[in-house]
């Protein structure tokens, strides 16, 4: 195992749960005529994010979880995108909304709004916590953006590097990134 650490944060805490905060009162907004919310947070690293932006909701909100593997280890994309663990429940005609920790090449947000797309929801909006517009490859509607990051690869938050420091609490940057 390597000996990674995390040499500064990028985000804290403070800043995640105010932002967060700040985002489930816009998709509210968004979604006025009292019908439910259909969230869908992409496993593993939409984990936390969804947890909190959650309890940051009051009411209307029911839930799914979706696995794609996009990264195969370490911090390089593989480019391909795969299904691993599909939704449980049926979205047609739902108001869905996709919760993803970061868009990077937005490879997997694109595939994962075409394939959901397919099944007819009523709408499909995307929250992504992170964004890092630099890097983008296909161009990928996202409609609520916590934090716009430069070109830093970030864990935390449920953000890994080969599955490690998914649960510290904060946006970090790793000695060996900086
Ligand atoms: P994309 O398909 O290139 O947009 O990558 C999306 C996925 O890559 C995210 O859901 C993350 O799992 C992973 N990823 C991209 N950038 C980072 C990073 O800086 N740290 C950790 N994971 C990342
Ligand atoms: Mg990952």
């Amino acid at each position: 195992m390597s000996s990674s650490r995390v040499a500064k944060v990028l985000i804290s805490t403070e800043q995640l749960n105010q932002r967060i905060r700040e985002m489930a009162d816009a998709i509210e907004r968004d979604h006025p005529d009292g019908g439910e919310i259909h969230l869908i947070s992409v496993l593993k690293g939409g984990f936390l994010f969804m947890a909190d932006l959650v309890r940051a909701m009051s009411t209307r909100v029911t839930l799914d979880f979706i696995a794609l593997s996009s990264y195969g280890k370490g911090t390089s994309s593989s480019g391909e995108v795969r299904l691993l663990k599909d939704l449980d429940s049926r979205i047609e005609g739902r108001d869905v909304v996709i919760v993803e920790d970061i868009v990077d090449t937005g490879l997997t947000l694109s595939y994962l709004q075409d394939i959901l797309r397919a099944r007819a929801p009523r709408s499909l909006r995307a929250a992504c916590l992170l964004s890092k517009p630099s890097r983008r490859q296909v161009d990928v509607t996202v409609d609520y953006v916590g934090f716009e990051i430069e070109d830093f690869f970030v864990v935390g938050y449920g953000l890994d590097f080969d599955e490690r420091f998914r649960n510290l609490p904060f946006i970090g940057v790793l000695e060996e990134h900086l």
